[in-house]
């Protein structure tokens, strides 16, 4: 049994303790939160497991193994380092840390003593985004767009931007699916409260391929949408993840060209391009929830020391990519190069 302790009791920390409750190879040991009300709510649910206000003390148990962080990002690097220095595994909400050299400290500790180190990006374990990455890797043909909306009415963050907050989701996603790594992004948006975070935000993303990616988050927009295209040249995704059960759809459309383009006028140009307009198709998703699949792994990885699916290289390469994009934000757009991105593997 791995003995684990989730810190941070907030929004997100209680659907960790919950799976963890659940996870078979995991003993939920204890529960630490800076708020009385949230471990007197852990109190009143989860009797058996121990409660908290002191990190440290979670250091020096011998029953602890590993160490889930659910505090806002600001803490992350400092927690997370203390429970490596302390020879504890890692579980680390996304964002990994609040900049890429944390990230990277982060990384080459848990690499020095041999721990795993897991970033919580929720949606790669989701059986949509694992669908995706299927029909990415077989099918899709070349991929030519990634173009992602995921817009919402609130909750405003102060400590964070739109981007680190929502894009980061994308970005992880992206991460996962798409068959190469960004070279360099370009990013504007805009604060629409005085001396608060970017609320609004696109940005374009380049590969050294003919692959372009464009993900546009918003906090002031009227209705939810979470919506994926990706174009292949063989077939296309559309993946909405507010649709409750057909949440992928393949399209079996695209255009083809034929023979060369010399020659003018319209009657050339139609010969030249031709429309396919085949099927599209819902294929079966795996419904399970995504934190269930993810911390049973986390456990497994733990157990056998393996590298979960997303590790602190998928962690640190989006943390890379947030602070670039912010950056360019920063500078109305510039294009920023993401560099030795193909060596954090
Ligand atoms: N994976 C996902 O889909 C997902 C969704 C939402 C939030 N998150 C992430 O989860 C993390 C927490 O977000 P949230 O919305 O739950 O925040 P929150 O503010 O609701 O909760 C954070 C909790 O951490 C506690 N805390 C803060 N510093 C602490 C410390 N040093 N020691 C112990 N407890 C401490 C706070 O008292 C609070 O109860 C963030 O990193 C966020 O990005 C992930």
């Amino acid at each position: 049994m791995i003995g684990v302790a989730v810190v941070g009791y907030g929004y997100w920390g209680p659907n960790l303790v919950r799976n963890f409750w659940e996870t078979p190879g995991a003993r939920l040991v204890a529960v630490c939160d800076l708020r009385k009300d949230r471990l007197a709510a852990v109190r009143s649910r989860y009797p058996a497991v121990h409660v908290t206000g002191d990190f440290d003390e979670l250091l020096s148990d011998p029953r602890i193994d590993a160490i889930a962080i659910a505090t806002p990002a600001a803490a992350h690097f400092k927690l997370a380092m203390k429970a490596l220095m302390a020879g504890k595994h890692v579980l680390v909400e996304k964002p990994m840390a609040a900049s890429s050299d944390e990230a990277r400290r982060m990384l080459e500790e848990a690499a020095r003593r041999r721990l795993v180190l897991a970033v919580d990006h929720t949606f790669v374990h989701t059986g949509a985004v694992r669908k995706m990455r299927d029909l990415v890797q077989d099918g899709l043909g070349d991929v030519y767009y990634y173009d992602s909306v995921r817009v919402n009415l609130g909750l405003f963050q102060r400590d964070v931007n739109v981007i680190w907050d929502l894009a980061v989701h994308d970005l992880s996603i992206m991460d996962y699916v798409l068959p190469e790594r960004p070279v360099a992004v370009s990013a504007t948006g805009m604060s629409h409260i005085a001396g608060e975070p970017a609320n609004i935000a696109y940005l374009n993303l380049f590969f050294e391929s003919k692959l372009i990616a464009h993900i546009h988050v918003n906090w002031l927009a009227p209705v939810k949408v979470r919506r994926t295209l990706v174009g292949g040249s063989s077939k296309m995704i559309l993946y909405d993840d507010l649709e409750p059960s057909e949440k992928i759809k393949v399209y079996d459309r695209g255009v083809t060209l034929n023979g060369s383009s010399q020659g003018n006028g319209e009657k050339v140009y139609q010969m030249l391009v031709g429309y396919r307009t085949g099927d599209m198709y819902a294929p079966h998703i795996d419904v399970a929830e995504a934190l269930e699949i993810e911390l049973r792994q986390f456990v497994e990885c733990v157990q056998r020391n393996e590298r979960p699916t997303a590790d602190g290289n998928a962690g640190l390469r989006v943390v890379k990519i947030l602070e670039a994009a912010s950056q360019s934000l920063a500078e109305r757009g510039r294009v920023v190069e993401l560099e030795h991105m193909r060596r954090i593997a």
